[in-house]
Formats: structure tokens, C-alpha cells, sequence
């Protein structure tokens, strides 16, 4: 029954703040800052405005901090680089853009020692700098170890100092890209709302650097009711970057790859320091090594099967075996690692300390959960091993997946086919985009999603001079935006008080209803944790009509307050990102990424047919989505 207070509520009524601008960057994690900094060394004449959802010091992926830079080249070359990154992800990359990560990244690891990051060097080389020749301890061929809880407060405190704070909204969530009246296919700006403030954003520019990180929360994640927000990526990267590339009809690539981690199970602790640095073996329940017992399975998956380094999602295809075959849980043998560490320091009692608390501090650096979870269940690691899982999957472009948006490359080494002007420009003029944004070259990681930002950066800086008579022209009255984008919170209004439980109401879907149900269709049909990754033709089908159908019901979001306003629109984001990767898995006719996906129907990888690339464009105009694949051209032999 509506109740009394609510017919008297007075309706809230945003302030439209309209901003010009001439670079817009959004994002504030490692490629926007990138970005950032990269574009105010180029011009002291152009207006360059970032804005972040969040607080920049600790938004994004790097938000905890993190224990390593897993893309560090040093003695290794770009084009090593660029085999092993081809070979992680199954042959369909674009060289052309590693190559150019490959060559840069190492200045911007540098960069980051100069601002304050300690990065652990060899005995002998303490207290020189890489610059002066330091020698890093690397855990892998290409990670190099850090101290890195304040990774992010150090690399945001430099960006804040580039741009000057006067440029940065903090705390502003974009809703959509808008596109120019006058010029068809070419950015004009974007929208958003203010989380502290009733504001409604609408900003005008010439050249947008799109970079908001990947996507999490698409599929039902393993951790469940008040464990929910624990995930391996972070909750709070929804999808933005795709979902507003795909709106604006930016051409998308390799959107059916996704990331699945294997993680020590509920903490989601990573795994790559335990393998590399600490040389661990992960087991069966019966002490079997899955990457032994399992080897002649490789063999199905060549040329990449017999690889130095068995790929990520072949990994993941042999320890899932393990599993679907009864003979799990799956564990990280950390007491017999930890063994042969003090074996090698002789069980010096010191160094056995300082290595007890370098596995700790693995975790206590980037995922501090994990180390919760350890005391909460007793486990001193080098007394007890430790169950790993393979998570649900995530969508990103910076780790070990490759999922994104189809851009420009470098004008020295991209063939004519990858090339149309200004390096890492999308399909859409004026549109630009780095770090997890990019899709088809993986294995960037922090240091490399910040060198992409900055070639971004510089690029995007010299489209703003190259085009300085575009004036943008945003089509509809602004009111009509704030309308848009508070829709959710006149819904609450208007229909709050009508059921004694706001919870209940059927007048109105909250966002975690509607991010459920999204989870549930993703999981059950699209390949989650539920069908160990498995999908077919039907399955996918039906999944399209029933996101079809929630897309239609979410016009029916309601917001109580800001913070679930954004809920609302992450939520929108994350039903189109899961479109776009589910429409991409639909096309591609084969299974290319064991371990992480799997189509039933089509269990084989198919060299023949299928090593290209499959892209797609969504057009604004008419709403099709069109999908077409792209050669797939091998620089290095
Ligand atoms: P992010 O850094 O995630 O930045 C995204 C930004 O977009 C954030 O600032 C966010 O607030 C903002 N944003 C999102 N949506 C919106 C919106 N709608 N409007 C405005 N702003 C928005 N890399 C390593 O090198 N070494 C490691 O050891 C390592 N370990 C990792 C461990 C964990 C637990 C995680 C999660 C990642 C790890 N990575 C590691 C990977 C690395 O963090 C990412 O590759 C990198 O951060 C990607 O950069 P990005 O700029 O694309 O995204
Ligand atoms: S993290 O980004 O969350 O730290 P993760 O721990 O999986 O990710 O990996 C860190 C680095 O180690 C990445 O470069 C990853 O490719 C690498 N890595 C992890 N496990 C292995 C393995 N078993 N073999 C080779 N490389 C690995």
C-alpha cells in the first residue's frame, strides 16, 4: 500500500554540469593513467580531462596492490615476447601490437622505480636501480618481483601531478558514449552522474581515450551470498569499456575469449608466484602432478600443445581433466616447495623467516583476503597444502585473455589491414583505447596496460591537433540525458513505500536481482563453473533470447540511493558485454580455447577454418550486429 511519506517525497532534480574538453580520457586505473601522463608531456595547450568511478589512488585492477610486474622484458627481446604471448593464446593474436608493448614497457617499469616502486633486486645489485643496471629477482622469464602494496597510490600520485587535480572528476560513473549529430561514426563525448553529489555529467570533446578494465560479475562467480563481492578480478570493473565500445560501434575482436584463472579456492589468491617463484607443484587428490599425468592430451591441441610453456587455458584443460574425471580437489603442494626453499638456504633460520614471510606477503600484497582466509582456516603453508580451483571466467584484454576492441597499430610494423592512421584508434574517429580495452593482445599486465595507455596518450594528443577545427555536436537537450541516466532513482521514487519490503516489489527490479539473473543465464548456458565451461549452438540460443529479455526488463531498475544507481548501470554494462561474448562464442564454429571455453558440438580446434580473427560491429543506427572474421597475418616466423 503507498504510504503517506512517499506520495508527499519531493522529486530529486540533478545539477547539469556541461564540461569541453579536448582529450577525454575515462578510466583512472594503469592505462588511463598512462594515458594521462603520456598526453600532458606532449602538449601544454590542449585540455585533458580523466574521470573515474572511483578514487584514483586505489581504483582498478590494481586497487590492493600487487607482488609482481608480470611484463618485464629486460634481457629478453620483443619478438620473444610477442611467441610467447602468440603461443598463450592459441595462435590468434595481432603482432603488431604486442611488439609495440614489448618495445616500450621496459621505460615504463623504470618509470614507475622513479616515482618511489621498490622493485627486489638481485644480491649485489641492492640499492642500484634498474636504470643504473640493477638486476631485478625475477620469479618468471618475464615477472619481476615488487613491493607492491602502493603500487597504485604511486602510479595514480604521478598522473595526479601531470594533469593537476583541477582536471580529474573523481567519483563519476560514465554512463554512455555519445557520438557526433554532424559526422557520422565519430566521438563527440560522454555522460555520467556524480556517486557523492546529484550531478549529471556531460561532457564535449574532441579525441575520448576509452579504458575502464575488463569485466567481472558477467557469470555467477563461486563465492556465494555475503562472500558474493569476492572475486579474482575486481567486482568493480563491469564491462564499461565494452559495453560503451559496442554501443558506439566500435568493431570488436575476439570476444568469445575469456579469462579463467586458476586460484586457491574462496580467497582467490593467484597462483603465478607459487609456480614460478617458489617452483610448487599442483596435484590430485593422489599426490599426481596433472601436467604430467595428463601430457599426451596435449598433443590434440598442437602446434601450441607442445610449446616451452604449456598455454594458460591448456593448463587449466589438463587440471579440469582432474576434476570432470573424480579425482580431485586440486591442490598447491606449498610443504614440499617451502621444503626444498630451506633445503637451499641450508634451514638457516633467518632466511627460512624471510621466506615464510615472502609467501605471506604474496598474498598480503595483492589479495589480502587470501591471507585471511589462510588464519581463518589454520593453514601455515609450508605445514599444510591448499585447494586451487579454476574461478568463473572473467572478460579482459590484459591478462592471460585477449578479448576487446579492434585498433589501429603502430605505423612501422602493422601490416596495411591493421592500420588506419593513429596507433590504438578504434573503428570510431576520435575514439581511442588501451590496457584491457585492446583486444588481441594479451599478456600486458600493469606495466603493460600503463605503456599502452601512454601510446594511446600520445597518439590521441596529436588526432586533437591533427582535427583542431572538429567543434562536437551532442544531439539531444541535456535535460534529456539527466532524465536517462536518473530514470532508475524516479522508478524507486515513485514506486518505494507500495510493498512493506523494498526487496519485494513488483513495480521494480533492484540491481542485484537483475546482476543474478544475468549471472544464472550466463552460467547455466554460456559455459560457467555449473557445465565445467560447456556450451552448444542450442544452448547459446536460447541464452541470446533470455539476455534479450532481461535487457528489456531492466528498464525497470530502480535506485534507492547514488551507490545503487550505479549499481544499475554497471549492471547495464555488464548485459551487454555478456551479449557481445556470447554472440562471438555463437560464430566461432570450433573450441580454440580448451580450458577456458568448450563447444560441445564443435569439441575440435579447427587450424583450417578458424585461425582468424572473429570481429563484429554493432550499428547504432539500426541495432544489427554484424560479424565477419579478419585474416589473421603472422609478422614473425
Ligand atoms: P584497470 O587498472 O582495472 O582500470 C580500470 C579503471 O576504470 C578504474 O580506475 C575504474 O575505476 C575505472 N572505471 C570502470 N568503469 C568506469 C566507468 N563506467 N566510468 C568511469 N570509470 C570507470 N599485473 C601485473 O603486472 N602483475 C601482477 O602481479 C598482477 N596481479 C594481479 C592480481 C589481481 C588480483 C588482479 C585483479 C590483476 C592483476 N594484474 C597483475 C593485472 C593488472 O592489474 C591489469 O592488467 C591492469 O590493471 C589493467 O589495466 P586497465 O587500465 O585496463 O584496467
Ligand atoms: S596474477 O596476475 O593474478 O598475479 P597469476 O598468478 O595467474 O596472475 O600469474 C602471474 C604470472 O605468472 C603471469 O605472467 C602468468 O602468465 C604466469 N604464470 C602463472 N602460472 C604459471 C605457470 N604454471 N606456468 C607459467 N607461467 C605461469
Amino acid at each position: 500500500m503507498m504510504s503517506e511519506e512517499t506520495t508527499t517525497r519531493t522529486l530529486i532534480e540533478p545539477e547539469i554540469v556541461e564540461i569541453e574538453t579536448d582529450l577525454l580520457i575515462i578510466g583512472g586505473g594503469m592505462a588511463a593513467c598512462g594515458a594521462a601522463y603520456e598526453a600532458s608531456r606532449w602538449c601544454s595547450d590542449i585540455r585533458i580531462t580523466l574521470v573515474d568511478k572511483a578514487a584514483m589512488e586505489r581504483s582498478g585492477a590494481v586497487a590492493q596492490g600487487l607482488s609482481a610486474i608480470n611484463t618485464y622484458l629486460g634481457e629478453n627481446s620483443p619478438v620473444d615476447y610477442v611467441k610467447m604471448v602468440q603461443n598463450d593464446l592459441m595462435g590468434i593474436v595481432r603482432e603488431d601490437l604486442i611488439y609495440d608493448v614489448g618495445r616500450h614497457v621496459d621505460g615504463t617499469v623504470q618509470l614507475f622505480e622513479d616515482w618511489g616502486l621498490p622493485i627486489w633486486k638481485q644480491h649485489g645489485d641492492e640499492g642500484k636501480t634498474l636504470k643504473e643496471g640493477g638486476r631485478p629477482v625475477r620469479s618468471g622469464k618475464w615477472q619481476i618481483m615488487i613491493n607492491g602494496e602502493s603500487y597504485k597510490p604511486i602510479v595514480a600520485e604521478a598522473t595526479k601531478k601531470a594533469l593537476g587535480m583541477e582536471n580529474i572528476f573523481e567519483r563519476v560513473f560514465i554512463v554512455k558514449l555519445l557520438l557526433d549529430e554532424k559526422e557520422p561514426n565519430r566521438i563527440a563525448g560522454a555522460v555520467g552522474f556524480s556517486l557523492r553529489e546529484h550531478k549529471v555529467y556531460i561532457f564535449r570533446c574532441n579525441a575520448l581515450i576509452l579504458a575502464c578494465g575488463g569485466a567481472v560479475h558477467i557469470f555467477k562467480p563461486r563465492s556465494i551470498g555475503e562472500g558474493m563481492g569476492r572475486a579474482w578480478y575486481p567486482v568493480w570493473n563491469a564491462g564499461s569499456t565494452y559495453a560503451m565500445g559496442i554501443q558506439a560501434g566500435a568493431e570488436m575482436t575476439l570476444m568469445e575469449n575469456r579469462f579463467v584463472p586458476s586460484r586457491f579456492k574462496d580467497g582467490y589468491g593467484p597462483v603465478g608466484a607459487w609456480f614460478l617463484l617458489f617452483k610448487a607443484k599442483a596435484c590430485n587428490s593422489y599426490g599426481e602432478d596433472y601436467m604430467v599425468r595428463n601430457a599426451e592430451e596435449l598433443k590434440k591441441y598442437e602446434p601450441y600443445g607442445s610449446a616451452a610453456v604449456t598455454a594458460t587455458c591448456l593448463r587449466n584443460h589438463l587440471m579440469m581433466l582432474e576434476m570432470r574425471e573424480g579425482r580431485g580437489p586440486v591442490y598447491m603442494e606449498t610443504p614440499a616447495a617451502m621444503k626444498a626453499l630451506f633445503d637451499s638456504v641450508n634451514n638457516d633460520k633467518k632466511k627460512v623467516r624471510e621466506l615464510e614471510a615472502e609467501a605471506w606477503e604474496d598474498f598480503l600484497d595483492m589479495t589480502i583476503s587470501q591471507a585471511g582466509l589462510w588464519a581463518g582456516l589454520n593453514i601455515a603453508p609450508e605445514e599444510r597444502h591448499s585447494e586451487i580451483v579454476l574461478t568463473e571466467p572473467y572478460l579482459m584484454g590484459s591478462h592471460a585473455g585477449c578479448c576487446g576492441m579492434w585498433v589501429s597499430g603502430p605505423a612501422d610494423i602493422a601490416p596495411p589491414e591493421y592500420q588506419w592512421g593513429y596507433n590504438r584508434l578504434t573503428t570510431v574517429q576520435g575514439l581511442f583505447t588501451a590496457g584491457d580495452g585492446v583486444g588481441a593482445s594479451g599478456h600486458k599486465f600493469s606495466s603493460g596496460s600503463h605503456t599502452e595507455g601512454r601510446i594511446a596518450g600520445k597518439s590521441a594528443v596529436r588526432f586533437v591537433k591533427e582535427h583542431a577545427d572538429f567543434s562536437p555536436a551532442v544531439g539531444k537537450p541535456a535535460q534529456e540525458y539527466a532524465d536517462e541516466i536518473y530514470k532508475p532513482i524516479r522508478t524507486f521514487e515513485e514506486h518505494a513505500g507500495y510493498s512493506v519490503t523494498p526487496e519485494v516489489n513488483p513495480n521494480y527490479i533492484l540491481p542485484k536481482m537483475l546482476l543474478l539473473r544475468l549471472n544464472k543465464i550466463m552460467d547455466e548456458y554460456v559455459g560457467g563453473t555449473s557445465t565445467w565451461f560447456t556450451t552448444n549452438d542450442n544452448m547459446l540460443t536460447d541464452a541470446l533470447e533470455y539476455l534479450t529479455l532481461l535487457k528489456e526488463d531492466s528498464v525497470h531498475l530502480a535506485a534507492p540511493d547514488l551507490h545503487e544507481l550505479m549499481r544499475c548501470w554497471e549492471n547495464y554494462h555488464r548485459i551487454w558485454a555478456a551479449e557481445g561474448h556470447l554472440r562471438h562464442i555463437l560464430f566461432r564454429k570450433e573450441t580454440r580455447y580448451p580450458g577456458y571455453y568448450y563447444r560441445a558440438d564443435y569439441p575440435q580446434l579447427d587450424e583450417e577454418n578458424w585461425k582468424v580473427f572473429v570481429n563484429s560491429r554493432y550499428d547504432p543506427e539500426t541495432g544489427e550486429w554484424n560479424f565477419f572474421t579478419k585474416p589473421c597475418v603472422q609478422l614473425i616466423k
